[in-house]
């Protein structure tokens, strides 16, 4: 499905993004992990090498303009080409409106906003020159419909959309499609800090009675990134269970 297909994964190296790799390395592609966690990173790399995919780990803080402009400078002097980017790292800094930091407003925007921004703006002139590629963003149900303590991570998962669907339109023509996901609850160290208590309202509410694995979203990143998916664009699929229906 992603035969020599070169992919690169921002926050490769935990939760969604780590189950996206392999899932991405199953199916043939060659995929670059990107993500700031030096040691979960190394340790994938070499994981999937010796499973017998091309892999590189990148050290990339998508908040560091020159770290993803080398990202991307990287990927092309080691396979050439652009295929896929996936913007997946993402952080949440929780508190309710009035204590909210404005640190903590900052810290997210950096890296869920600005980040997403940055590495798109960076890869997308190479897909130009290719004729084509996939862009594909991590928004989330937060996004379309908030939540009480995330005044921050709700405004750039809703940001997420708008870019997606600014990207569509403006690269489309050039052959690159661009999509979101809009995870509910997944079970990876972003959630394992949410008290137990909303988890089980959570599991609760959703039709499906639990929570989502990693690999139920990376499933739906592949799908979306595969000539399957040749006529979607600008899309934002919800992947929650039927939490918010
Ligand atoms: P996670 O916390 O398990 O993994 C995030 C990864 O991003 C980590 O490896 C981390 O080192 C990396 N990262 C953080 N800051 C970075 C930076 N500045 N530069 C590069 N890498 C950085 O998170 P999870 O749950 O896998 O989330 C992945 C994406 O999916 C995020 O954008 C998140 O907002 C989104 N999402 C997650 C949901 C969930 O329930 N887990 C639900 C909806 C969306």
């Amino acid at each position: 499905m992603m035969t020599d297909k070169v992919a690169v994964i921002t926050g490769a190296a935990n939760g969604i993004g780590r189950a996206t790799a392999r899932l991405f390395a199953a199916h043939g592609a060659k995929v670059v992990l990107a993500d700031v966690g030096d040691a979960e990173g190394s340790a994938l790399e070499s994981e999937l090498k010796e499973g017998g995919t091309e892999a590189l780990f990148l050290h990339v803080d998508v908040r560091q303009e020159d770290q993803v402009q080398e990202m991307v400078d990287k990927t092309l002097k080691r396979f050439g080409r652009i295929d896929v980017l996936i913007n997946n790292a993402g952080i949440t800094r929780d508190g309710f409106l009035v204590k909210l930091p404005l640190v903590a407003w900052h810290e997210v925007l950096a890296v869920n906003l600005t980040g997403v921004m940055q590495c798109t703006k960076s890869a997308a002139p190479v897909m130009i020159q290719q004729g084509g590629g996939v862009i594909l963003n991590a928004s989330s149900v937060v996004g379309l419909y908030g939540n009480i303590g995330q005044t921050n991570y709700a405004a750039t998962k809703a940001g997420v959309i708008g870019l997606t669907k600014t990207w569509a339109r403006e690269l489309g023509a050039k052959g690159i499609r661009v999509n979101a996901v809009a995870p509910g609850f997944i079970e990876t160290g972003m959630t394992a800090k949410v008290p137990d208590r909303i988890l089980q309202t959570v599991k609760e509410r959703t039709p499906l009675k639990r929570m989502g694995r990693p690999e139920e979203v990376a499933h739906v990143y592949l799908f979306l990134a595969s000539d399957a998916a040749s006529f979607i664009n600008g899309a934002i699929i919800p992947v929650d269970g039927g939490l918010v229906l």
